[in-house]
């Protein structure tokens, strides 16, 4: 990917925004529906699933590319229904430039403040940014190979562009380092079920669930960590 790739706004079929790379002849979330993937793959069997194991617990979220900022989105209005303390740490190589940003039409989608969503893109990087009460943020300008996790985490967003088109991403050495960067019982989900993956995620010790995707996929991977 070149160092600022070129970036278009597209409509998904749920409504919600995303983004299109034309270099990688990718997109930033399903055709199918930006916030309709995020809520199922991430919120709901992340996200949800972790507290329903571990009630009333601060949670701590790594995730990998922040992107549009769509998850942080969805995981801070989680927090502030659940009134649940959550600290996210995201890395990001390409940061989408704020103007693309103030453009995407997630708080209206939603139904939600815009101001809250200005908030995310609007943090600093590198430092850790009480968006609110009960939301941190902590955005890291990064590459995820060249990556060294300096603490621990409960789960892991693990949201990079397709196998296909960024395998250098989905190689074992960093399966293996996620693994190592989460606590006991940590979660690592992602929206892909390839079998290299699978096959990666069990070698690196974590128990597996294969779970019905979203509309437009037939399954995603959640990964646990059980020792
Ligand atoms: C599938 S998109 C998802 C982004 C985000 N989670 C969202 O909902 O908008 C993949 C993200 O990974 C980022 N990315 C690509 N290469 C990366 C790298 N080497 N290290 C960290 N992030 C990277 C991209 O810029 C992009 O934001």
């Amino acid at each position: 990917m070149s160092d600022k790739p070129d970036l278009h706004l597209i409509v998904t079929e749920d409504g919600s925004h995303s983004l299109r790379v034309p270099e990688l002849d990718e997109t930033y979330h399903s055709s199918h529906g930006a916030i309709q993937e995020s809520n199922h793959v991430f919120i709901k069997h992340g996200l949800l699933h972790w507290l329903k194991e571990n009630p009333d617990k601060p949670i701590k979220i790594f995730e990998v590319g922040f992107g549009t900022g769509l998850n942080a989105f969805l995981t801070l209005l989680e927090a502030e229904s659940l009134k649940i303390n959550v600290f996210y740490k995201s890395i990001e190589f390409y940061p989408v430039e704020k103007e693309l940003a103030n453009q995407l039409n997630y708080p209206k989608q939603l139904n939600q403040s815009e101001a809250l969503f200005e908030a995310l893109h609007n943090a600093n990087w590198e430092k850790p940014a009480k968006i609110s009460e009960l939301f941190t943020l902590h955005k890291t300008k990064a590459s995820l190979p060249d990556f060294k996790f300096s603490e621990t985490y409960d789960l892991i967003y693990f949201d990079a562009f397709a196998p296909s088109k960024q395998p250098e991403l989905w190689e074992y050495p960093i399966i293996e380092k996620c693994y190592n960067a989460l606590n006991k019982n940590g979660i690592f989900v992602t929206y892909s079920a390839k079998g290299q993956l699978k096959r990666d995620l069990r070698k690196a010790g974590f128990e597996l669930e294969t779970l019905p995707g979203p509309p437009g996929k037939f399954e995603m991977v959640r990964a646990i960590k059980r020792r």
